[in-house]
């Protein structure tokens, strides 16, 4: 954990707060466009932020956070009971979406998913590469840092009003994308979905914060054998690997429990587990809160 004091809440829209967090001592933990933080909230909810400032302050973090009306207590907190002064303990910078490098780019952003795409955007025209954001909202008014982007970026930034204009021809935008041009996406899952279906997936980079609507076999019961404090748990099917560690007194941490931020990542020895995050977890890793196993047992390096 890296401890920070809230610095600014500036509101950038009707329902977004933009936060600024300071360090209290020294440097916070260097990161890269498209990592993300778990913000853990006085009220004992640990939430996942994409960092939308500049990489090269080192130490304030910048996130915003959107009031979702079926708020499970993280964005409300923030809305309605956080203020400047407070202190945050926030963790280390994840990155599951990371900007590949590449001649050109195409970035998709839907609402609050500019928060990623920020400082990607910022990255690829500093560095000089050809680059074009679609940014997709309702109106201008209810879209995150839209006119700063405009005044920033002009023509690179093509603002999308959904309610006057009707959704991007993501289609259209695939017909003319140049050779090697890759696409980073993030916003709604109907975003996403029409993104996947226009775009061949090679080229595609998408990063959700909702988890994608998918069915899995039954869920079996297996066992999880901790390889380096030794010992066994048994994962009945009504309950997750991350839970029945837990149980076992082997917490793991655990931020959104829904397979798309990675604090729960844990090292497959042995056994074949059945991926079910949004993530994509790396040969030889897994994501305990959603993902389960194929085989009928599992050696994990706890
Ligand atoms: S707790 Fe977020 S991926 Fe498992």
């Amino acid at each position: 954990m890296q401890h920070t004091v809230v610095e600014h809440m500036d509101r950038v829209t009707e329902d977004v707060v933009a936060l600024t967090l300071r360090a209290t001592a020294g440097d916070l933990a260097p990161w890269d466009p498209g990592a993300h933080i778990d913000l853990s909230l006085p009220n004992w909810l640990d939430r996942q932020y994409s960092l939308c400032g500049d990489p090269a302050e080192r130490d304030a973090y910048r996130v915003a956070v959107r009031y979702d009306p079926l708020s499970r207590g993280g964005s409300e907190y923030v809305h309605r009971f956080l203020r400047p002064g407070r202190t945050l303990p926030v963790s280390l910078p994840r990155n599951h979406f990371p900007l590949v490098p590449a001649p050109g780019y195409l970035f998709l952003a839907g609402g609050i998913g500019i928060t990623p795409l920020l400082p990607m955007l910022r990255a690829a025209v500093t560095a000089g590469i050809p680059s074009t954001l679609v940014y997709a909202g309702p109106s201008r008014h209810s879209m995150p840092f839209a006119d700063e982007l405009h005044r920033t970026y002009g023509d690179v930034v093509r603002i999308v009003e959904t309610g006057r204009h009707g959704r991007p021809d993501l289609h259209a935008l695939a017909a003319t994308l140049p050779p090697g041009t890759l696409v980073y996406c993030c916003g709604p899952a109907t975003m996403l979905a029409a993104a996947e279906a226009a775009f061949p997936a090679e080229r595609l980079h998408a990063e959700r914060f909702q988890p994608a609507v998918r069915s899995f076999g039954p869920d079996t019961a297996f066992e999880a054998v901790c390889a380096r404090s030794g010992g066994a748990v048994a994962v009945p099917a009504d309950e997750s690997l991350l839970d029945a560690l837990a149980h076992a007194g082997r917490p793991l941490p655990a931020g959104c429990r829904e397979g798309i931020c990675g604090s729960c990542e844990v090292t497959v020895l042995d056994g074949t587990p059945e991926h079910r995050d949004d993530i994509g977890a790396p040969e030889g890793r897994m994501f305990a809160c959603v993902s389960r196993a194929v085989s009928p047992r599992l050696v994990l390096d706890l």
